[in-house]
């Protein structure tokens, strides 16, 4: 579980999230919802430790089902690779690009990284092994091979780039995968692509927090609990049905 108390958040002095406090529990799936600037990319990114967001009050505890990490740890407290050693994924809204990292090596070392960290008894994989391993799952996304010569995301379009990471979450088996409007800027054919790849990877030992305004995606997943921010806050939390109420009538 990712349970979040009184988080108080400010950028530049400003504040963008006031006292929220919410669960995410594991195995179950939520919508994160809210008008355009409530906050949402904002808690994604705290979560996820970038360190633009200044954290003036509340903790984050984290249950990472990590041998010796029985208790729930704070994540707070924690770097981002830690973060993501703990099992948090976030897809970002803007996909950033990254020159100089290429795509083959980036995968084969957190793919080792992650390996380590679940099994430490297992030995890294070679590059031969790793070559041979990431053809299924290219051929499965249906990745051209050549791309994995390239720098990350650099120049991918929008569907390649979420492409990139729903095989990233194939590879690392997050336990909590924030998907921060990934339903933009895809044609209805990629979208539905994507959304069937990522409802694959579902699994009563992974968590989804999906942050949309367009609701297509929840038809792929099932939804247990919905989470409104608003004035970045906490306004309520719903159950599914609500959806149909905010598509007809708005926040
Ligand atoms: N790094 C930053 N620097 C300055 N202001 C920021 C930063 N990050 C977020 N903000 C501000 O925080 C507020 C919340 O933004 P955020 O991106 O979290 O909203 P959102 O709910 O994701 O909106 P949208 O639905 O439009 O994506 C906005 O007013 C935004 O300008
Ligand atoms: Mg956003």
């Amino acid at each position: 579980m990712i349970s979040i108390k009184n988080l108080k958040v400010n950028v530049w002095e400003k504040e963008i999230l006031k006292w929220v406090s919410l669960d995410f529990e594991i195995g179950k799936n939520y919508l994160l919802l809210g008008k355009n600037w409530s906050g949402k990319s904002s808690l994604s990114s705290v979560i996820a430790g970038n360190p633009k967001y200044d954290v003036v009050g509340g903790e984050i505890l984290i249950e990472t089902g990590i041998k010796g990490q029985e208790r729930p740890v704070s994540l707070l407290d924690m770097a981002p690779d830690e973060r993501s050693k703990a099992g948090i994924f976030l897809s970002f809204q803007n996909v950033p690009e990254i020159k100089w990292i290429n795509l083959w090596e980036y995968l084969r070392i957190i793919y080792n990284i992650h390996l380590k960290n679940t099994k430490p008894e297992s030995s890294e994989i070679t590059p031969f092994i790793f070559k041979r391993f990431i053809k299924q799952y290219l051929e499965e996304f249906k990745i051209d091979e050549a791309f994995l010569a390239r720098d990350l995301n650099v120049g991918f379009s929008g569907w390649e780039k979420r492409k990139i990471e729903m095989l990233q979450v194939k590879l690392i088996w997050p336990k909590y995968i924030i998907l921060d409007e990934i339903d933009s800027g895809l044609d209805v054919d990629a979208f539905k692509t994507v959304a069937e790849l990522l409802a694959k990877l579902d699994s009563p030992n992974n968590t989804f927090i999906i942050i949309t305004h367009y609701f297509k995606i929840v038809d792929y997943f099932k939804i247990d609990k919905v989470y409104l921010l608003e004035d970045w806050k906490l306004k309520k939390e719903w159950w599914m049905e609500i959806v149909e109420e905010i598509k007809e009538r708005g926040f």
